[in-house]
């Protein structure tokens, strides 16, 4: 099995999307001691903007299609997903790759890898928040090319200390539930 590891907090040791990450691709190796684990470090690496000729290196979107289970840490930075993650979705929802538009309407390509995604989030949100943009965008962008992906959710994490805490607890535990 091959994982890919994606995060994309600026928070370094500090950031909590990056525990629930490191969280579920410990648990997925425990499963499976032997997988490879490719890490992709979007805010210490970024990837450029999107450019035209950013379309002739296939090498994201390959390195995606590649692998079995995508591991995703995604914060939440003013309503929606940091731009760094923005430059890699950019790089994966490739019209001919990863989907096609047909004459009964888009379809996709994708099918038969697992995407699991950290969110944290400095209030609280559920999916009819107003604001709410990383969860149900990831939802769609990834549904659009044929991926149900599973999510876990710190939330409330710059309410306070405690808040903070179990916000953490949360989503260690939907981690639990999701290996379980
Ligand atoms: C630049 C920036 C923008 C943020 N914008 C929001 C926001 O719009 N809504 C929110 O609830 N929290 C916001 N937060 C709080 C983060 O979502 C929260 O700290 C979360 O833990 C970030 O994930 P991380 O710890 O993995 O970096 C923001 C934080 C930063 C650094």
């Amino acid at each position: 099995m091959t994982i890919l590891h994606i995060d994309s907090s600026i928070n370094g040791e500090n950031s909590v999307s990056r525990v629930l990450t490191r969280s579920i691709v410990d648990q997925l190796r425990a499963a499976d001691p032997k997988a490879d684990v490719i890490v992709r470090d979007l805010a210490n690496e970024p990837l450029p903007h999107l450019t035209l000729e950013a379309f002739s290196d296939s090498s994201t979107v390959d390195e995606f299609l590649d692998a079995d289970t995508v591991v995703i840490g995604a914060p939440m930075y003013n309503f929606t997903l940091p731009s760094q993650l923005k430059a890699w979705i950019d790089r994966v929802l490739i019209a001919g790759k990863t989907f096609r538009y047909t004459a009964d309407g888009p379809e996709g390509l994708v099918g038969g890898k697992r995407v699991m995604v950290a969110v944290s989030r400095g209030g609280f949100y559920d999916d009819a928040s107003a604001l709410e943009h990383v969860e149900t965008y990831l939802k769609g962008a990834f549904g659009f090319i044929g991926i149900t992906p599973e999510f876990v959710h710190a939330d409330g994490i710059a309410v306070g200390p405690e808040q903070r805490e179990a916000g953490i607890a949360n989503g260690l535990l939907e981690i639990e539930r999701l290996a379980a």
